[in-house]
């Protein structure tokens, strides 16, 4: 990952498909000088993303492309991604696996945040596997994201105690609030 220099902010397009909390929550980070990026494109494979509505609220551009063909639609990306001078793409909630051409185009330069402690429990349902296997600890993983799902270089990890009154939905909780946290600190430890 090349480094940021000076005070400059490294651009970053944030791709979702649902949410946003944690769009919203770089969204803000971003805002703070001691982060090294900006936000400059919101991306979404879907207009139903809820978070879309925060390129709006904070005056960000948005894009939104469906995947009926993955390379098509890959290179219609990187052709925005280049036009816009993104050089930081961080995935947070977006359901579609990119194909090993754009990987291979944005190589080292794209992240995503895994609601697991990875290399546990890659893929969906992580709280719920958690949960059924009797897991002392959850957590959330940011990793640079290769053709492998879920299973590029770790940058940060944040672990969590399941308590026996957990169940999915409070266990997904506890854990986006460490996702909120190691998000933001994870793309300032690849830049700085
Ligand atoms: C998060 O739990 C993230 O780890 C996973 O999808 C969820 C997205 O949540 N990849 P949000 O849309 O950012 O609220």
């Amino acid at each position: 990952m090349e480094k940021s220099t000076g005070l400059k902010k490294v651009k970053t397009a944030v791709f979702i498909s649902g949410k946003g909390s944690n769009l919203k929550n770089l969204i803000k980070f971003s805002k703070n000088k001691k982060y090294r990026f900006s936000v400059n494109l919101i991306f979404s494979n879907t207009y139903k993303a809820k978070g879309l509505k925060y390129s709006k609220k904070y005056k960000i551009e948005k894009k939104i492309i469906r995947y009926d063909n993955k390379i098509i639609t890959d290179k219609k990306i990187l052709k925005i991604l280049k036009h816009k001078k993104i050089r930081l793409i961080c995935l947070a909630g977006f359901m579609k696996i990119l194909s090993k051409y754009f990987i291979k185009k944005f190589k080292g330069k794209i992240i995503n945040i895994h609601p697991s402690l990875l290399p546990k429990y890659k893929g969906l349902n992580t709280h719920i596997r958690a949960i059924k296997n009797r897991e002392k600890f959850a957590g959330c993983t940011v990793h640079y994201v290769t053709s492998k799902l879920d299973a590029g270089k770790i940058i940060l990890q944040k672990k969590v105690k399941i308590s026996r009154k957990d169940n999915h939905f409070s266990l997904a909780k506890k854990v986006l609030k460490k996702e909120h946290l190691i998000y933001p600190a994870a793309i300032n430890k690849i830049l700085n």
